[in-house]
């Protein structure tokens, strides 16, 4: 489903095109590299396991997700974020923002809320009564996109190869 925004869209990925799998795999390692620095960002994965998990994404044999894209003009990407449904200890379900990605020139123009809104009524179609994400605690423009939008912090670990605090951000989904 193609949401028409003010400056542009919201749409799934075009699984076919190996150009739009390779430009989110590209905005996830650019990701890595803002939040973990240089050296442990683009040691952490390659490009072609970051591709192969946009792919598993995409995959309804391996995941219950979905790749949105945000594009100002046809074919003219500027941002991403992947879903998935996520089952926690004790069976329940939710829904995961994996990641979110605005390339920086496009940045404080409201594309990463309308990802967000996107991925969330994407999770109420499925009936999941909660939506979460994590991240680095030091990343304070993730943390500020979702606390605007009624997250809270419900959990945090240090992750095992980095050592970062990761923070659980969550709200219920009305
Ligand atoms: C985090 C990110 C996705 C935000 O994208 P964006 O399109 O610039 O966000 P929006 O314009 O929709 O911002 C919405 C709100 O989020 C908050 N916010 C966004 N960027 C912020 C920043 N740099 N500093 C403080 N608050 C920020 C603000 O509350 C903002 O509202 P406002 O502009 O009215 O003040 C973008 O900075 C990014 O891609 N960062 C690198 C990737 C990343 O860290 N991804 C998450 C990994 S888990």
């Amino acid at each position: 489903m193609r949401v028409e925004v003010e400056r542009g869209a919201i749409r799934p990925l075009d699984p076919a095109s190996e150009d739009e799998i390779d430009w989110v795999a590209r905005g996830m390692r650019q990701t890595l590299i803002e939040v973990e620095g240089e050296a442990a960002g683009t040691a952490l994965y390659t490009l072609g396991w970051l591709r192969d998990r946009v792919r598993f994404h995409l995959d309804a044999h391996q995941c219950t997700g979905q790749v949105w894209v945000a594009e100002a003009a046809p074919g003219v990407l500027l941002g991403h974020t992947i879903v998935r449904v996520e089952t926690d200890d004790t069976g329940r379900r939710f829904g995961l923002f994996s990641t979110t990605y605005v390339a920086p020139a496009q940045r404080r123009g409201g594309w990463a809320s309308q990802l967000l809104r996107q991925g969330e009524a994407w999770m109420r179609e499925r009936g999941l009564p909660e939506a979460a994400t994590w991240t680095s605690a030091t990343n304070t423009p993730l943390i500020r996109l979702y606390a605007r939008h009624g997250y809270a912090e419900t959990a945090d670990h240090v992750h095992e190869v980095t050592a970062t605090r990761m923070v659980r951000l969550a709200r219920p989904l009305a």
